[in-house]
């Protein structure tokens, strides 16, 4: 079977460079390897309180950051994921197939309501994994790009999938996650041992940062004691997070990294890590704005969600018959 190619990325927040390292930049080669179906995760975001004007605003912003990360939309299909009801639909089926304790277990859900009263963690955000699923087994994807955050979910899904299959035949293709090797946990600049997420102003760099904001944000990154580049994430989790980073986006691997900045000081080190970042931002930034003025993604999302809709209930309707919900107009 060809490949499919699946990955979603949620409008909360500000996009940063973890997702940009972790996903977004590989998302056109990945399009050489088969068909790509790039989306929106617009319901999940509504698994935290979201404005409705910020959430349209985000939305956009991620549709024009797909684009300006280069993908041929002749080979991938970007859309929304509410524009495609099945995801709603097949989320009520399945979440009788996931249960309880799988999903208390996930990590993700653990970190966010942890900080949250139980009395305003939303149903929603508890079975968050339960929707992934249905986002991925929709489409027959068996290669999901992800960030090792998501290495759990995945995991999930191939636990759901393997449960449906047993239980009613080959209904569903089993996927697999795909992390890089460099890159797949780029962590705060101000605290490095947490990973860089949408949330911490002072530890992010954000996509839309001002350029003179992220070389600000990466010469005063924190760093750790000792005087030396060197890879090292349990004793010098600063320098390994700016040596991932660097590497990441040169392509390269983390011992060639370390080879060129040998008997380097942390601030010169800090400043080559600066450019580079800025170099490939500054590019990209110039891209969104253009895609962002042209508004050419709402062509592209209208056909992506049609391309989407006509694999997805294709899908829809052969696990509705598989477990006996009756189909009256065949
Ligand atoms: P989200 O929106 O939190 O993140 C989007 C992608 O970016 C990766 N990522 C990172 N990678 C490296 N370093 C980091 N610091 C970093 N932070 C985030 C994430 O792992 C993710 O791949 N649940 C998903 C969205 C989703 C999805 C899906 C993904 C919904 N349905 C189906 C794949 C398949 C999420 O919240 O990603």
């Amino acid at each position: 079977m060809a490949n499919r190619i699946l990955t979603g990325i949620k409008p909360t927040g500000q996009l940063t460079l973890g997702n940009y390292i972790g996903v977004l930049k590989h998302l056109k080669e990945e399009t050489e390897r088969g068909e790509c179906f790039y989306f929106i995760a617009d319901l999940h975001a509504l698994t935290l309180p979201i404005e409705p004007e910020v959430l349209r605003q985000n939305s956009i912003d991620l549709a024009c950051f797909y684009l300006a990360a280069g993908i041929d939309t002749s080979k991938a299909h970007l859309f929304l994921q509410s524009s495609v009801s099945a995801h709603a639909e097949l989320n009520a089926i399945m979440q009788n197939y996931l249960y309880m304790g799988e999903l208390s277990r996930m990590t993700q859900f653990k970190d966010k309501s942890s900080k949250m009263k139980e009395s305003a963690i939303g149903l929603g955000l508890f079975a968050y994994p339960v929707l992934m699923a249905c986002d991925i087994v929709l489409y027959d994807a068996n290669i999901i790009p992800v960030g090792e955050d998501q290495i759990q979910h995945v995991e999930l899904t191939r636990d759901l999938v393997n449960r449906i299959n047993n239980r009613y035949g080959d209904v569903l293709t089993l996927p697999k996650y795909e992390v890089r090797k460099v890159g797949a946990r780029i962590m705060s600049l101000s605290d490095p041992t947490k990973k860089m997420s949408k949330s911490d102003p002072k530890g992010d760099i954000f996509l839309k940062d001002d350029l003179n904001v992220i070389r600000k944000k990466i010469m005063s990154a924190v760093t750790d004691s000792g005087s030396e580049v060197k890879f090292d994430e349990e004793n010098k989790p600063g320098i390994s997070n700016l040596l991932t980073i660097y590497a990441a986006l040169k392509d390269i691997s983390i011992e060639e990294a370390e080879k060129l900045f040998e008997g380097y000081r942390y601030g010169d080190f800090k400043k080559a890590v600066a450019d580079v970042v800025c170099e490939e931002l500054g590019a990209f930034q110039e891209k969104y704005r253009q895609i962002l003025e042209s508004k050419q993604y709402v062509k592209v999302l209208q056909e992506g969600a049609e391309a989407a809709q006509k694999v997805a209930n294709v899908t829809l309707k052969r696990v509705k018959k598989a477990i006996g919900l009756l189909e009256v107009n065949e």
